[in-house]
C-alpha cells in the first residue's frame, strides 16, 4: 500500500478532502502545532496523528519513509536538511504562483485587483513557495466578487484539485491539466459530489 504523510498547521480542511478522497493508501498526519483543528480531523477520521517540531521532523524522516509527502497549511519554510529526508514533497498553494506568495494569498490577488487567480500545486523547495509547478487552476474574480465569495472558491477548488493530483502523483501517474470537475464545471453546484470529484450528481 502506498504511504502519504499530510503536514498542516491549522484548520485542515485539505487534509480531510484527500483523506476521504483516496482509497487503499495508508495515511499519517503530522502536525507542528498540538492545538491545531487538523488533529480533530485525523481523530474523528480515524487516521494516526503525531505532532512534532520542525527539528524533530529530520530525525522522523529518517526512519520513515512515504511515497509522497504533502503539505495542506504547514505554514513554515522546511530547511534542506529536512526536506532531503523527505523524498518527494508537494505543496498547495491559493493564487497562481509565482504571483502573491507567502500569508493571506486569496486576499493579496483580491486586493490586487487581479481578475484572475486560481491555485497551484507545486514541488516544495527551502524558499517560500517556490519550486517546479505540477499543477494549477484558474479562478475568475467577477466584478460584482465579494472577497468571502472569492475565499470560498478557492477553497472548493483546493478541495477538488488537490485529492485528484495527490493521486496521480502516488500512483505515478501524469498530472497534465489532468484534474477534472466534472460536469459541475466546478461551479459548487454539486458541492463536491459530481462524478469526478467523487460522487455522483448531475450538476
Ligand atoms: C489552504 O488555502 C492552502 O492553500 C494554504 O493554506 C490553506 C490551508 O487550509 N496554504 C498556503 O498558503 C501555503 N503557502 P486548510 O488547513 O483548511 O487545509
Amino acid at each position: 500500500m502506498k504511504k502519504l504523510a499530510i503536514l498542516g498547521s491549522g484548520f485542515g480542511s485539505n487534509f480531510e478532502a484527500v483523506a476521504r478522497y483516496l482509497k487503499d493508501v495508508e495515511i499519517i498526519c503530522i502536525s507542528d502545532k498540538p492545538d491545531a483543528y487538523i488533529l480533530k480531523r485525523a481523530e474523528y477520521l480515524n487516521i494516526p496523528a503525531l505532532v512534532l517540531t520542525l527539528d524533530e521532523m529530520e530525525k522522523y524522516f529518517s526512519e520513515n519513509k512515504f511515497d509522497l509527502v504533502a503539505l495542506a497549511g504547514f505554514m513554515r519554510i522546511i530547511p534542506e536538511n529536512i526536506l532531503s529526508k523527505m523524498g518527494r514533497c508537494i505543496n498547495l498553494h491559493p493564487s497562481i504562483l509565482p504571483a502573491f506568495k507567502g500569508k493571506d494569498a486569496i486576499k493579496q490577488a483580491y486586493l490586487y485587483g487581479v481578475k484572475v487567480t486560481g491555485i497551484t500545486i507545486h514541488e516544495v523547495t527551502p524558499e517560500l513557495d517556490s519550486g517546479r509547478i505540477i499543477a494549477q487552476y484558474p479562478v475568475i474574480i467577477n466584478d460584482s466578487m465579494h472577497y468571502d465569495e472569492l475565499e470560498e472558491t478557492i477553497h472548493r477548488v483546493e478541495h477538488i484539485i488537490y485529492p485528484q493530483v495527490i493521486e496521480k502523483l502516488l500512483n505515478n501517474a501524469p498530472v497534465e491539466y489532468g484534474v477534472s470537475f466534472g460536469n459541475c464545471g466546478g461551479r459548487g453546484k454539486c458541492e463536491g459530489k459530481c462524478k469526478e470529484c467523487g460522487g455522483g450528481c448531475e450538476g
